[in-house]
């Protein structure tokens, strides 16, 4: 089965960037880049559950965007030579709307549930029984006339994927077998990442280039293979054609990607955190307002790379910039009573 053709990411429908992205989409788990742990972990739930000839236990996968979920889901579905359909939380808008899937899914089929913290509380009640019994209550008819049928469903394995594993309620998430925590690559990974694209994008990369756009990717195979491919437009427009060091660096400067990794908005975070702030401790819808975004989107995209490389505080008072935040932005960080040392020893 081709399961592109099931994706969101299909040819006809997509945005280019989003095909771009299926086509580099590792098929198998051996092709899947780092994530040592969970890739273990994976295995193993599926090399027992094959060897049962058995569905296995639903999968929850967590962790930032672009770190690999949907991939991991597919690859799923692809080591279990199973069926695969994919829908997401937003998707179903009632709980019916998730009955009708329920109800049509074949035995061993794998559901993948993008977003699954954003299901509805009547779709998400109804999860838990399937996930559980495997059983649907279908409703037929409307009003007083409606009667509800139980019907029992084939064993089938859910994977669900969020990007806010702490929006879950406890009983859904109890339903998962195994949980698998997705955290960022380190460089390494991460030109191995591009690495394996250029070489499917039939690009000749030096290998200095692929060190550079690695150590400037925010510790993400998604931005590691977008900027490749602003690095391969850069060098066939304005360069010579060589994806070298030279072509990284300045498309990588085009693109105002800084030599951390960081783009405009994660730099805008820290300037109005540290501009009109003063460092914080601030509110996240506050700080989401000052930068003109969802609060989402910082709490999701942005903040979590900031804090894992100490540019950002998550403080039980708000979010505080640490010192590596002014030193990147080429500011003195405060000193004294009001300063970021004495603040820092309050939390
Ligand atoms: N471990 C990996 N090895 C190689 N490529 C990867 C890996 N993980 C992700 N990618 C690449 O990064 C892209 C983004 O991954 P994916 O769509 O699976 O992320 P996601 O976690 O589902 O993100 P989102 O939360 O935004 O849905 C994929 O198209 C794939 O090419
Ligand atoms: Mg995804």
């Amino acid at each position: 089965m081709n399961d592109e053709d099931l994706s969101l990411t299909s040819a006809e429908s997509a945005p280019p960037e989003r095909t771009a992205e299926a086509a580099l989409r590792p098929r198998r788990l051996e092709e899947f880049v780092g994530q040592k742990v969970v890739r273990d972990q994976l295995s193993l739930v599926l090399d027992a559950a094959l060897a049962r000839g058995r569905a296995p236990e639903h999968v929850l996968l967590s962790g930032p965007p672009g770190l690999g979920k949907t991939t991991l889901a597919m690859i799923i579905a692809a080591e279990l030579g199973a069926p695969l359909r994919i829908t997401s939380g937003p998707a179903i808008q009632h709980a019916g709307d998730l009955a009708a899937i329920l109800s049509s899914l074949e035995e061993g089929e794998v559901l993948f549930l993008d977003e699954i913290h954003r299901l509805a509380r009547p779709a998400e009640e109804m999860l838990y029984i399937a996930m559980e019994d495997f059983r649907v209550d279908v409703i037929v008819g409307k009003g007083v006339g409606a009667t509800s049928i139980p019907l029992d469903l084939p064993p089938f394995t859910v994977v669900g994927a969020t990007t806010r594993a702490g929006l879950l309620p406890a009983p859904l998430r109890d339903r998962f077998g195994f949980i698998g925590h997705l955290d960022f690559y380190d460089a390494e990974e991460l030109r191995e990442v591009v690495r394996r694209s250029a070489a499917r994008l039939e690009i000749e990369l030096e290998d200095a280039a692929s060190i550079e756009i690695a150590s400037r990717s925010r510790g993400t195979p998604r931005i590691a293979n977008r900027l490749l491919r602003r690095v391969r437009d850069w060098a066939q427009v304005r360069g010579t054609g060589r994806l070298d060091l030279d072509a990284a660096k300045e498309a990588l400067r085009v693109y105002e990607v800084d030599e951390r990794g960081l783009d405009r908005l994660d730099r805008a975070v820290l300037s109005a955190l540290c501009g009109r702030f003063a460092g914080g401790p601030v509110g996240l819808s506050t700080l989401a307002v000052a930068v003109g975004e969802e609060v989402e989107t910082v709490e999701t995209m942005i903040e979590p790379y900031l804090v894992r490389e100490g540019f950002l505080l998550r403080t039980p008072r708000g979010r505080a910039a640490a010192p590596a935040a002014w030193t990147h932005l080429g500011l003195a960080p405060p000193e004294g009573p009001e300063g970021v040392a004495p603040m820092l020893g309050r939390f």
